[in-house]
């Protein structure tokens, strides 16, 4: 389904001296149909960059990504606003895709009132119908982002998120500001809706045992590159870079999350 070619992001900044950063550099990468494909990698090894540049986030400075067949990095206006919708992204925070002046229920309706998918008397029963897939109680739909827990709010994103009805799902370390018994039911319900769904879901952490649980195949990042790439199986059994192999020896611990 993603098929992703020589994908460079090189960021140019600084103020007295510009300097280069080439935080994607030459990634290559094919994610089929209704898989989750893990991302690994150390912090700043660019896995926030290149979901951003698979997305069009952020412009990728070189580089092809096909999705469905398709060029995504040639379209442009009215082709690309239309199909943006299907691509989407969960990240880290859920306080930071949730308008803090807008209660739940409105911020989970906002896009499909954006697209103008849904009459009016219909919104009460899309409501019920993506509360319900994940597991959020309808009783805290009048409330603000603040006055909800942050599994629930991660919930209600992903709710929000599913009424576009995605096709591609980037998630962004999507349960790392929560507590470990939250993490584990946001994984859980990830699963899933992925399953249930057969949305592709590219799905990045830094945790090996997150990625252990939720991937069927992962590629490992460094500096901008990706090192090695396989099953969760033979990375985590029989890892062959020197990098990945201190990966799995710091944080494959004990087994920790409850299945
Ligand atoms: N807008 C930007 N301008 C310049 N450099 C950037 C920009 N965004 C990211 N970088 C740099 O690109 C590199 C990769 O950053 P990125 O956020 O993609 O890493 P990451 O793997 O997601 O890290 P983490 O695990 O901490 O989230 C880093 O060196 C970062 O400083
Ligand atoms: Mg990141």
């Amino acid at each position: 389904m993603i098929e992703i070619k020589n994908l460079k992001k090189h960021y140019v900044s600084g103020v007295l001296k510009k300097t280069v950063t080439k935080a994607v550099d030459g990634v290559d990468l094919s994610v089929p149909k209704g898989m989750i494909y893990g991302l690994t990698g150390e912090s700043g090894c660019g896995k926030t960059t290149l979901a951003m540049s698979i997305l069009r986030l952020v412009e990728p400075t070189s580089g092809s990504i096909i999705i469905n067949g398709r060029e995504f990095t040639r379209l442009n206006g009215l082709k690309l606003r239309r199909l943006r919708p299907k691509y989407q992204i969960i990240w880290q925070n859920p306080e930071s895709s949730l308008n803090p002046r807008m209660r739940l229920a409105d911020a989970i309706m906002e896009p499909l009132r954006y697209f103008k998918k849904c009459a009016k008397n219909e919104e009460k029963d899309v409501l019920e119908k993506y509360c319900k897939m994940v597991e959020l109680s309808p009783d805290l739909l009048n409330r603000y982002p603040h006055e909800i827990s942050g599994g629930e709010s991660q919930r209600a994103v992903i709710a929000r998120i599913l009424t576009m009805e995605p096709e591609l799902l980037i998630a962004d370390e999507p349960t790392s500001s929560l507590d470990i018994l939250v993490q584990a039911q946001i994984l859980k319900l990830l699963k899933k809706i992925q399953r249930e769904l057969g949305i592709t879901l590219i799905f990045i952490s830094h945790d090996l045992q997150v990625i252990r649980y939720m991937c069927h195949q992962v590629a490992v990042m460094f500096k901008g590159k990706i090192i090695e790439k396989g099953t969760c199986e033979k990375i985590f059994t029989n890892p062959r870079e020197k990098h990945s192999m201190e990966l799995v020896e710091n944080t494959l611990g004990e087994w920790r999350i409850a299945t």
